[in-house]
């Protein structure tokens, strides 16, 4: 049985100060929660100040894009190693914000993949396909493409590891979600990709999200599906109140 991940990418969003407050009434609120993993991405400012609220609750931390060079001449990098450091569980690698502003390739994505596995961080890749490319039934083409070029050189024990975030592009930010049966069709998908690339042990353990658009609204419909074991959440992550009931989903 897989356990289910919400995760909240708080995006450029947040003061320290905001930060604290927020994981503060996470953890209260939070303390009994089921078997279930809860993440938070704050911005790198604030991921300090936030590993110590958390330390020994049930909420956990991840950073949202990191360098693939430990240390150097990287100027304004972060590198694995820093975040390793203050004990960072999670980091969002290809991001579609990522990838289509700041310019990532699926080459250095995987680089970012190595490095943060060598650091013992689990990984929650994103893929997606555009508008355009669905409407074209190209869709399922570009994840498979975005997967087999991510994950080069990834081993059995690292991918078991890895959890996979699809986000279609038109979905993010948009208010518009991928219907609960499109989504999973895409889930088995990605999984029957990841059995074709390792093995059908590897490719039952590894966590699929949905991200786009999710809200405290459609987020039990979504997670009623086999194949979604969790949700990457943007927008409706920013206020505690809607997180924690996207959190705390019934079926
Ligand atoms: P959204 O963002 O929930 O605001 O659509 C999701 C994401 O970008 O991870």
């Amino acid at each position: 049985m897989r356990k289910p991940i919400i995760a909240g990418n708080w995006k450029m969003n947040k003061t320290v100060k905001k930060a604290v407050e927020f994981v503060k009434e996470m953890v209260e609120t939070m303390n009994d929660c089921p078997d279930m993993e809860i993440v938070v991405f704050p911005p790198f400012t604030a991921l300090h100040a936030v590993a110590n609220v958390v330390r020994d609750t049930n909420i956990l931390f991840g950073a949202q894009n990191m360098y693939y060079e430990s240390a150097g001449a990287y100027t304004g990098e972060i590198s694995p190693l820093m975040l390793a450091d203050i004990g960072v569980h999670f980091v969002i690698l290809g991001h579609s914000e990522r990838r289509e502003i700041l310019g990532e390739t699926n080459e250095i994505i995987n680089l970012k993949m190595k490095a943060a596995l060598n650091y013992r961080m689990k990984p929650i890749l994103c893929v997606g396909e555009k508008l355009e490319e669905r409407e074209k039934g190209k869709a399922e083409d570009v994840i498979h493409s975005q997967l087999v070029r991510n994950l080069q050189d990834i081993s059995k024990d690292e991918m078991a590891r890895t959890v996979i975030a699809y986000e279609p592009l038109w979905a993010i930010g948009t208010g518009k979600t991928a219907s609960p049966e499109d989504a999973n069709k895409m889930h088995a998908f990605i999984r029957g990709t990841i059995i074709s690339l390792y093995d059908k042990r590897v490719a039952s353990m590894v966590r699929i999200q949905y991200g786009g658009s999710v809200r405290p609204d459609n987020i039990g419909i979504l997670m009623a599906q086999p194949e979604i074991d969790g949700a990457l959440v943007g927008g409706a992550s920013l206020d505690v109140e809607s997180f924690v009931k996207i959190a705390r989903y019934t079926l």
